[in-house]
């Protein structure tokens, strides 16, 4: 039967990604049994590898996580390997496709088997292959002969007109049913858990507002710098790389209404009602820089522009904060600080929601500096949710204490946490696109940073630099400041 039947079929599967992640989230999937009973994994890619070769590379990276018993697991990897192809072609070749096709022919017999091509490639290369696929036939979508589906990587264009073209053209071999677009933000437990956290939790629904809401910060940081992606990232920038996907996903599950229905039309329609709410940033909102060297001269620690593969007189920020409003009844004059950099004082991704402070008017002077109430939902390095309180310190005295009612994910649920790339491969096999970007979604997001993206190239601006493993430029506090947001706890 066509369903049992399953060629994944993944372009650039020499690269980072593919090895890194794709191939063990498939192989945790095959381990589980999730997969349909006939499934084969088919890496193309211009390097030439044999399919032992590309065996091998690909074991290096399958771990053991849901299969402790070593020796099932070995059973298991050996089973999952010996269906591993690989071909060697050219990405925007038509004959290169047709190589493939006779390869998944001798595989799975005739193509009537369900077919998911993953774009693991450079976005320059998305427009090539796809037409070059559609045009060997690979593509074509007949229910008889299974679906196809085709899964591609942020990031989607450069700004709104070339995004728009992307999926104007990517439309003309695949139809918006069978395309995938994936931030791996969205398959992330935590981040999964906000839907449920919020609407299967009647005590928060009536606090989630402004009301009581003084501003949420979506946090993106890492403490390393771009580790060797030069030629990507110079050509993107952090706003393109990561806020303009991963931080406005973060935002629009944290600020939108509840869906009608839990099922993907219905949550894509409200994340994209929120987006479109949002005022486009400007550059007075926005605090942007470049990293230098560390300050004490710590080796390892090099300026961006001293990185391998970054030019010397490079402009690309690895810093960006931008203070954004949304323009509904819900968040009407609260701020969200959504914020993402490179090389800065920790790793970390979290969101946040801060309360207006708090009514300790009956404790007066016995009560003074509390901290602000907060929800912290923190999606790396250690999941968690906390609740932070004021609490009475045990004592005869009565002294308060700020304190976290915490939830950590570790120590609380006994059990493997799926990985990002397990979940939303699960996904697209089921054919569930909750958690992939819609194209209106992503024009409602592009919109939001569309103009200041474009100011901020036409300025041509020297960068502001900030030391690496600092907490950023010096705009940031400027912007913390002009929007009279209290500097952060640490938690
Ligand atoms: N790595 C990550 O963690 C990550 C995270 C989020 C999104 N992404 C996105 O996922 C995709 C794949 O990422 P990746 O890190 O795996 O990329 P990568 O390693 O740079 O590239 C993947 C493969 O594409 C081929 N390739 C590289 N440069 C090329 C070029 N200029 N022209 C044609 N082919 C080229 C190479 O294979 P051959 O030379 O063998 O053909 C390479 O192995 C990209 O769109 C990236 O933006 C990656």
């Amino acid at each position: 039967m066509a369903t049992e039947r399953l060629a994944v079929i993944i372009l650039g599967a020499s690269g980072d990604l593919a090895q890194r992640k794709l191939l063990p989230a498939l192989f945790s999937l095959y381990a589980q049994k999730l997969l349909p009973a006939d499934t084969r994994v088919f890496g193309f890619a211009r390097t030439p590898l044999t399919d032992a070769a590309f065996r091998e590379r690909t074991a290096a990276n399958l771990t053991c996580r849901y299969t402790p018993d070593a020796h099932e697991c070995a059973r298991l990897m050996e089973q999952f390997l010996s269906r591993c192809h690989y071909v060697g072609g050219e990405y925007g070749e038509t004959d290169a496709y047709l190589d493939l096709a006779a390869t998944l022919r001798a595989e799975l017999g005739e193509l009537n088997f369900n077919r998911l091509f993953y774009f693991s490639i450079p976005p320059s290369v998305f427009l090539p292959a796809a037409r070059a696929l559609g045009n060997s036939g690979l593509t074509t979508c007949d229910n008889r002969a299974g679906w196809t589906r085709i899964v591609i990587e942020k990031p989607f264009g450069r700004n709104r007109a070339s995004s728009d073209e992307l999926v104007t053209e990517l439309g003309h071999v695949f139809a918006d049913d069978q395309t995938y677009r994936i931030d791996h933000y969205l398959g992330k437990e935590i981040i999964q858990n906000l839907l449920v956290l919020r609407f299967a939790n009647h005590v928060f629904e009536p606090l989630w507002n402004r009301h009581f809401i003084r501003d949420v910060r979506i946090t993106w940081k890492e403490d390393i710098g771009i580790a060797g992606r030069a030629g990507y990232f110079d050509d993107f920038g952090i706003i393109r790389d990561v806020m303009q996907n991963h931080l406005l996903q973060m935002l629009a599950l944290t600020a939108m209404e509840p869906p009608q229905q839990l099922d993907a039309h219905h949550i894509r329609d409200e994340k994209v009602r929120v987006l479109k709410d949002i005022a486009p940033v400007t550059l007075e909102d926005l605090a942007v820089g470049q990293y230098a060297a560390a300050e004490h001269g710590a080796g390892g620690r090099p300026a961006y522009r001293a990185e391998h593969g970054v030019p010397p007189d490079s402009r690309t920020d690895t810093y960006a904060a931008a203070v954004l409003k949304i323009a509904n009844d819900r968040w009407r004059g609260v701020p969200f600080f959504v914020e993402c950099g490179k090389a800065l004082d920790s790793k970390i991704a979290e969101i946040r929601l801060r309360f207006h402070d708090n009514a300790v008017k009956i404790f007066g002077a016995k009560a003074p500096h509390l901290p602000p109430n907060e929800i912290v939902i923190r999606v790396q390095p250690d999941e968690a949710i906390f609740l932070r309180i004021n609490n009475k310190l045990p004592g005869l005295e009565t002294k308060f204490a700020p304190t976290e009612l915490n939830l950590r994910y570790k120590a609380a649920f006994n059990t493997v946490i799926p990985e990002a790339y397990e979940s939303l491969l699960l996904d697209v096999v089921k054919g569930d696109k909750s958690l992939f970007i819609r194209a209106d979604e992503l024009a409602a997001s592009w919109d939001v940073l569309d103009g200041a993206l474009r100011e901020l190239e036409e300025n041509l601006r020297e960068p502001e630099l900030y030391a690496y493993g600092s907490a950023g430029p010096r705009g940031r506090a400027k912007l913390l400041k002009r929007h009279d947001l209290l500097p952060e706890h640490t938690a």
